[in-house]
């Protein structure tokens, strides 16, 4: 894992944590170092314009991906969760997206028995030149979270309460 390829007052959360009293939507991407990381660093230096509300964590290859990050990571106050890589025939090390693809499946049926709010976990496949899509992506699933509001649930459910 590694740091994103945001500006530095992205990456350090200025504007968010402290802020206390207006809300802002806080969502965590894992995203692959070959297509997705690499996309959303041509969105940087072209200076296509998206939400600060990201934090990416960077991984080798969504097959590294676990659902347990996912979970630590809506344990850790995120309201959404994006994992993106590469496009499926694309990966770098061959079928890790189709792994990550069958894992999240699976974890999928265990979620939604649990009463888990699937709108606020997104996947996406976004090549090394979609920057566009990686911007278009994050305002929208952004924008989804922000109508969701704060995931208050998973805090009552994570408390007992
Ligand atoms: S290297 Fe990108 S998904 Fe496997």
């Amino acid at each position: 894992m590694s740091e994103s390829p945001q500006s530095e007052t992205q990456k350090d959360g200025a504007g968010l944590e402290e802020a206390g009293t207006s809300w802002e939507p806080r969502i965590v991407a894992f995203i692959c170092n070959w297509c997705t990381y690499t996309g959303a660093d041509l969105a940087g230096t072209s200076r296509m314009k998206y939400p600060p509300n990201v934090r990416v964590i960077k991984i080798p290859c969504t097959g590294r991906f676990d659902p347990l990050f996912m979970i630590k990571a809506f344990e850790r106050g995120a309201d959404g969760v994006l994992v993106s890589g590469c496009h499926p025939g694309d990966c770098h090390y061959t079928a890790g997206n189709y792994n990550a693809r069958r894992k999240y499946t699976v974890f999928k049926s265990l979620l939604e028995t649990l009463g888990m709010d699937m709108d606020r976990i997104w996947f996406s496949w976004i090549s090394a030149s979609e920057g566009g899509k990686w911007v278009d992506t994050i305002q929208k699933f952004t924008g989804v979270i922000r109508e969701k509001g704060p995931f208050q649930e998973y805090r009552e459910m994570i408390d007992g309460g």
